[in-house]
Formats: C-alpha cells, structure tokens, sequence
C-alpha cells in the first residue's frame, strides 16, 4: 500500500495553523508526500528530516531529536495494522523541548501522545483509500484467484457440468482461497451438495455437514445482509447463535445461489484464522461463483428436459415408421420386450437392463434417414437398396451420439447386426468382440422378423423360428443366447409384461 494523505491534507493544515507547529509526512520508499508548509524550515536540511523518517520507520517508534538548538524535531510512525507506511514528523519552534510539566511529563513526551493520536486519525482516514487500494493489488496481483475463476467459467460453460465437476471445484476452494472449509449446500438438489476441508478443519470438527447444516440454519431471517445474498460472520464468539458450533472460534461467509430468481442453496467459506477477514473482494468471487453455479444447474435442468424431449422425439418416430407398415408395427417394442426378458433370466443388474431397454427400443432409430420406398419394399432389394439399409445402425448412432444420457445406450443399438461369424455389419465384429446388448438384440430382433408377416412371405411359427435360430445358432447368433432366448420363450412369454419405458 502506498501512502496517500490526499483526504487529510486539510486536516494537517488546519492543526498547524492551531498548533503553530509545522508538519510532514514521509511514506515509506517514496519519500516525503506532505509538507504544512511551501518551503522547507531553515532551520533544518531535507536530508536531515529524511533520516530522522527512516529512523522513525526502521524503529517503529516515537523518536526525538534538537538537531538545532532548542527546535525540536518529533516523530512517530504511521501504521497500517503492524505494518509501517510512512512517518508523520512534527517540527517545533518551542523552547519547552527541555522543560518537564507540573505532572512531572516532559514535553517529549506530550509531543509522543499528541503525534501518536493525529497519525492515529491519519491511520483511520487511511483505511478507506487502503482498502480500495488492496482490492486493486488483489487484483492484479493475485494471478492465481484469476485464474482459478478463468478455470470455473470455462467449465460451468460446457452443457454436461456434473456434479462431481462442482465437488472438483469446491475442492480447489480451501486452498485458493485460504480457507479451512468450503462448500455448496442446496437442501433440495443434494447431488449438488459438495464439502472440501483442510486436515485440521476435520480434527476440530468431525461432522462437517451437520456442523454447514447448522451454521445455514442458525442465519437470523431479518439479517440486512441476507438481503444482498449473503451472510457473514467475522468472529463467531461475537455471534449470537454461533459460539458454540465449534470448538474454536471462526469466521464464516455463505452467499446465496440463485438465477433468475429461483434460489438453489448456499455456497460458503469457513475459517479458523482470525487474524484475517473476510475480504470484499472475496465476497464478490464467491458471488459470481454461485450465481455461474446456479445458472448451470437451471440450464443443465433445460438441458435434461430437452434430451428427454429429444429422446422421446426419436422413439415417437421410430413408432411411426413402424406404424405405417403393417409388418414392422410394434416391432421395436417387441423387441424391447424379448431382450429384457433374456437380460432377466441372465441375470442383467439393473443398471444394464437400463441400457438394453433404450438400446433395443431404438435399435432401428437409423430407419429415420431412409426413405419409405426402400424400407417398405415388398420384393427383394437391388444392391443398392441393401447398402442403405445396412447403413440403419450408422444413421441411429449419429441421431442419437449428441444425448448423453443415451451414451451407453449406443453399442447395443451399433451393432444389432453383427453376426457372430463376424461377417455382419457396420464393423465386422465377431463372437464376444460384439457387445453384449447388441448379440441380445439381434437374438430377439431375429425372432420377432421371423415371426411377423412380411409383405414377401407369411409371418412364420415360434416353433419354427427358434429352428431357424438354432440354425444360425454359432453363425448369425451367439448360441448361449439362443439357448436363453428358448427358455425365455418356453417359460416366461406368457406371463412377461409389456416393455414400458421410463427414463
Ligand atoms: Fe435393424
């Protein structure tokens, strides 16, 4: 901080006039930046009043000298906390220097209280101007909260922010911002909820989430500050209703994380160290933190809602296709329904029931980009037309790539036509190379083709479609599911419900 009397000169003015007594103030490095007077007194040189300043500073102490005769020259540090800025230097033509007052003081010692008083009203004048001083130091200088802030904009930008991304940011927080605790509170998205802390943070308190719990809970409603989105605490034994949340005393800032008026939870900082404060500038990147936060979650809500959409968008089509051809409606939702039942008796976690049940309700999403006349064909197709075709699971994967809450659901949905031979398609995988999903897929697939009516032939019976299958069984079909899938229909076909989807 540099220092800069520009509010007091006035002041200093006035009491020279009243003390008779003329006055400079030296700022530490830059010299002197204050003088009552135009011209400097005779009676004493610049570069004497020079060293008796850096004397004051080095020694941080009231000093005394009578360079010339009974002049006094007196001085006392100016201060920023513990820290020496400058000196305030008072010069008297007095000749009381050497006499001692009726109480017994010595005029040296007035001069001491007297300066040490006025640089204590400096001091407080300072404060304002160092303060806004700091916060341009802050910064320009503390690259490092910049660039930390830099690193959250750009993550909060990508549509697929998680919340383990929020937990990774929090985590960062303690540390950037020296603190012991930090962390997300939303009451109503816990997925959200996020908590980072220094090893000594856990010593003192052990259960850090009930002790954030009650530190939000204990805010007093009518606080003013709650009305500017945020609260703070600057010493917790001063804080009625947070004294006995911890074992020792501290701070505590939270800020609110709202966007567009709907409120989402708090975001916070804790700290041991009282020797510091929470900082403006602090609160202002804790505000802008939580407000990016808060926009992502409402706009990754948007985004869930318009996948969703997308999703269900795909499938009505899918439906549709299928509805316009006598032969393939409700193919897909048989499918679906054969292939969860295999992935029942296969015993398939529920995770993975998940995946085959959108992989194989949109198995045939590909069929979107092709057009009617080929699809719907009732003779054999041209070479042409078959290379179209084969080229359904490629057109679905590209459709449906950008959801991301379809990704898992891809390979099953690719590679429905692999053969197990590996001479299927679009990539030629063989036996177990070709995902599990998708052999299950193509067990279900072959038997509902078969057992449907095609414009070409007459739908044919169960009985003769698991023949088929057993044919192919080690060719086009992986031959334990083939087993898998004649059990499914021997036992459980009967009594399956139908295949209704949930996302
Ligand atoms: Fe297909």
């Amino acid at each position: 901080m540099k220092l800069d009397i520009g509010r007091s000169q006035d002041f200093l003015s006035s009491l020279s006039q009243i003390s008779q007594m003329d006055f400079q103030i030296w700022a530490v490095d830059k010299g002197m930046v204050f003088s009552s007077r135009v011209d400097q007194p005779k009676e004493i040189s610049l570069k004497e009043v020079q060293d008796f300043s850096a004397r004051i500073i080095s020694r941080a102490a009231f000093q005394h000298a009578s360079p010339e005769g009974e002049n006094g020259l007196f001085g006392v540090p100016i201060k920023n906390g513990e820290k020496v800025i400058g000196s305030l230097i008072a010069f008297s033509s007095n000749s009381r220097s050497a006499q001692v007052a009726l109480d017994g003081t010595t005029y040296a010692e007035e001069m001491e209280r007297f300066l040490t008083h006025t640089a204590g009203l400096l001091e407080e004048k300072l404060v304002s101007t160092y303060e806004v001083e700091q916060m341009a130091d802050e910064l320009s200088q503390n690259f490092e909260e910049l660039c930390f802030y830099a690193r959250i904009a750009s993550r909060v930008k990508t549509i697929t922010f998680s919340a383990n991304m929020l937990r990774d940011l929090v985590e960062e927080l303690p540390e950037t911002m020296r603190t012991d605790i930090a962390f997300t509170w939303l009451p109503e998205r816990q997925e959200y909820n996020a908590l980072a802390s220094t090893e000594e943070a856990v010593e003192k308190i052990p259960e850090q989430e009930l002790f954030v719990e009650n530190l939000i809970k204990s805010m007093p409603v009518n606080s003013p500050s709650l009305k500017e989105d945020y609260f703070i605490v600057n010493d917790s034994t001063l804080t009625p209703g947070y004294q006995d949340q911890a074992p020792e005393p501290y701070r505590f800032l939270a800020v609110k994380m709202k966007h567009d008026g709907k409120f989402y939870g708090w975001m916070g900082l804790v700290s041991f160290n009282l020797k510091e404060i929470f900082r403006r500038s602090e609160l202002r990147l804790l505000n802008s933190m939580a407000e990016q936060i808060a926009v992502v979650i409402t706009n990754s809500d948007l985004y869930r809602d318009l996948e969703r959409f997308v999703i269900n968008m795909v499938k009505s089509l899918v439906f549709a296709i299928e509805a316009k051809d006598d032969y393939t409606r409700g193919h897909s939702e048989r499918v679906c329904r054969y292939s969860l039942l295999m992935a029942e008796r296969l015993g398939l976690d529920e995770e993975q029931k998940k995946v085959l049940q959108w992989s194989s309700i949109l198995h045939d999403s590909g069929k979107i980009g092709i057009p009617e006349s080929i699809l719907n064909k009732p003779e054999g197709l041209e070479d042409e037309e078959y290379q179209v075709i084969k080229n359904h699971p490629m057109k679905g994967h590209t459709i449906l790539e950008p959801l991301e809450q379809l990704a898992s659901s891809l390979p099953g949905m690719l590679h429905h036509h692999e053969r197990y031979d590996g001479t299927g398609y679009p990539q030629g995988l063989r036996g177990k190379e070709i995902p599990l999903e998708a052999r299950i897929i193509a067990v279900a697939d072959t038997f509902d083709a078969i057992t449907s009516d095609r414009a070409y032939r007459p739908a044919k019976s169960p009985e003769e479609a698991l023949a088929v299958m057993e044919e192919v069984a080690g060719s086009q079909l992986d031959p334990d599911l083939v087993t898998v899938f004649k059990e499914v229909y021997t036992q459980d076909l009967q009594l399956s419900p139908e295949c209704s989807l949930q996302k």
